[in-house]
């Protein structure tokens, strides 16, 4: 089962030919009954919820123990700065409080459509802090390097600066 609280976003990815079933539910109260899940994906939902803390809850709430939460964030070195100039050794500059949890917006435009992503700077221990409350170990962290192939970001220094932080987290047997 997927879930997002977006009613378009789930009405969607039921036109999409997948296995999965998308289910509208808001990721701090899953309609799942607790310990039925080996695996709990959470692919760059958490830096967006409002309830980081429940939402991790949640997630652990449904792992059998063994079972393992991998999760996706936008790293939070990324929302707490940005690059100076547009130069590949542009300097990357803190903007604001790394240490502050704040809302911030993005604007993106593709193929002629504007969106506007809202989202949570949170630093990294708000994470690992979600996850020790709920009872999860970190078993890996990771700071993939952006390809430089990618359209998106050749020539510029996300290969320097992790634009994304991926952790694996277990349910204590
Ligand atoms: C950056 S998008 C990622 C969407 C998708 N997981 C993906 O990887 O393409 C973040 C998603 O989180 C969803 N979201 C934000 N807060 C949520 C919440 N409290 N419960 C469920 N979904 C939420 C948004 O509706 C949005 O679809």
């Amino acid at each position: 089962m997927a879930f997002d609280s977006s009613p378009t976003l789930v009405s969607l990815a039921a036109t999409h030919d997948v296995a999965t079933v998308a289910v509208l539910a808001d990721l701090s109260q899953l309609p799942v009954r607790d310990a039925v899940a080996d695996l709990a994906v959470a692919c760059l939902s958490l830096q967006d919820v409002d309830d980081l803390p429940g939402a991790v809850r949640e997630a652990a709430r449904v792992l059998v123990p063994g079972g393992r939460l991998c999760l996706a964030i936008v790293h939070p070195l990324n929302s707490a700065g940005r690059f100076a100039g547009d130069a590949p050794d542009s300097a990357f500059v803190l903007t604001g409080s790394y240490l502050d949890e704040y809302r911030y917006s993005d604007e993106v435009e593709r193929d002629g459509l504007a969106m506007t992503f809202h989202s949570m700077h949170r630093p990294l221990e708000a994470y690992a802090r979600a996850l020790e409350d709920a009872g999860l170990l970190i078993e890996t962290i990771r700071e993939p390097a952006w390809p430089d192939a990618h359209h998106l970001t050749r020539g510029t220094g996300w290969d320097r600066v992790p634009m994304f932080c991926f952790v694996r987290a277990v349910r204590p047997r």
